[in-house]
């Protein structure tokens, strides 16, 4: 048996792999993906530019920015038998479910192993592309919209947003969704990325890894929390509540959404952008009360824990005062972060070795086998 001293649960800070897109500074809280820091990213990036980043390791020129619009703008359309299956599901289906389902089934309607094949950039740019149609396809029908159009000409931001809400969106609501998908492009070894790059270390196909990686960003350790940040805030309705509400939840050992990291041990640079946002859409749309809310949990989370906030902390507030729905938030981050997961899954192709750990057994050994007519 392995010595219990050699488990490291949850493999926290176990270092499985070298990469080269994206370094996380856990203790100066930056966040860096190929060498560019996010604040220079987000304050003048496009989420385009930072995939195209992530796929490639260098920022394109503006020919192959205009060329990589285009190609996502031809590739948001589902093949018929794909959109026939997103059209089946129930209404009342988790979109986090619909998402993982109809990345399963596209897998089985693509055009082979043209550009857009299964292992390759065109495949990452395919799914890329996709998510968001998948999303808007399946609200727009539970939510009695008008069916949705391919609009080529519109930047993937602004897709995504009118692909959900059926609206022209505002310059200033195109840039606050781009700003939260170049945030959550990309994060280094989460437990998404991970189940991503596992799938792949085994030469299975992109779109089964990007599967497994929905299904591991579903959970509310992970990508559901911002999700349930907002359930707090309906509960905690009154800044002046914010202290009572969450002394009971952490009465009862409950986890606040939206603080804490695994790596973070300061603020995730991603908080700091994304309140600043928060604040700045709730100005513009005259409500901050969800901003309030949040900085009065922040002050008792701080002074209670010492817990600093996390990307999932405001994201939520900007997704609903841009009309998003809530159950629409997790897979938001998951059409920002396929973006991540393919580069990750085309690094472990070029660099491949099959992900493979070891468990330390801790149960019986040489047990007799007794016959079952002789078991009581
Ligand atoms: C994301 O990995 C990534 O990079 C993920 C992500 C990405 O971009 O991919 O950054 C996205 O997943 C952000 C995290 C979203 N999840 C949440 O906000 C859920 C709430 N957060 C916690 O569940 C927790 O902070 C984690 C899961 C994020 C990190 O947990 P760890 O590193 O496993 O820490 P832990 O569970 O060992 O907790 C250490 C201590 C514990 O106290 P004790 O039991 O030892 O007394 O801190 C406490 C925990 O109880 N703690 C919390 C807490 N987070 C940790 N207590 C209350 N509320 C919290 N949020």
């Amino acid at each position: 048996m392995v010595g219990e001293s050699t488990v490291q649960k949850g493999l926290q800070d176990v270092v499985a792999l070298e990469s080269r897109i994206t370094f996380i500074d856990g203790k100066q809280g930056r966040l860096i993906y190929r060498g560019y820091d996010i604040r220079d990213l987000a304050a003048q990036s496009t989420f385009e530019e930072v995939a195209y980043l992530l796929w490639y390791g260098r920022l394109p020129t503006a020919a192959q920015l205009t060329e990589l619009r285009t190609t996502l703008g031809g590739l948001r359309t589902l093949p018929p038998e794909a959109a026939a299956i997103v059209d089946r599901m129930p209404k009342n289906a988790n979109p986090m479910d619909v998402l993982r389902t109809a990345v399963s089934a596209l897998a089985m309607f693509e055009p082979g192993e043209t550009k857009t094949g299964p292992s390759s950039i065109g495949g990452a740019q395919r799914l890329t592309a996709a998510l968001p149609t998948i999303l808007g396809q399946f609200h727009r029908r539970r939510a009695g919209l008008p069916k949705l159009r391919a609009r080529p000409e519109l930047s993937h931001a602004a897709y995504l947003l009118y692909a959900l809400l059926d609206t022209e969106p505002s310059p200033l609501d195109v840039n606050a969704i781009d700003v939260a998908l170049i945030l959550h492009a990309d994060h280094e070894l989460n437990a998404s990325t991970f189940a991503a790059r596992v799938t792949a270390s085994t030469l299975s196909d992109l779109y089964s890894a990007v599967t497994s990686a929905i299904g591991t960003l579903k959970g509310p350790l992970h990508g559901g929390a911002n999700e349930r940040v907002m359930e707090l805030l309906d509960e905690i309705k009154t800044p002046d509540r914010a202290e009572s509400v969450v002394h009971a939840r952490l009465a009862k050992h409950e986890r606040i959404m939206g603080f804490g990291h695994r790596v973070y041990r300061v603020e995730d640079p991603r908080a700091t952008i994304l309140r600043e946002w928060s604040r700045k859409i709730g100005e513009e749309r005259k409500d901050i009360h969800y901003y309030d809310l949040l900085r009065a949990v922040e002050l008792v989370v701080m002074k209670e824990k010492g817990l600093y906030p996390n990307v999932d902390l405001y994201s939520g507030s900007i997704y609903t005062l841009l009309g998003v729905p809530h159950d629409l938030f997790t897979p938001i981050f998951a059409a920002s972060r396929v973006s991540g997961w393919t580069a990750h899954v085309l690094e472990e192709y070029d660099d491949l070795r099959l992900i493979r750990p070891t468990s330390a057994y801790v149960g019986p050994t040489d047990q007799r086998y007794v016959p079952i007519d002789e078991r009581s």
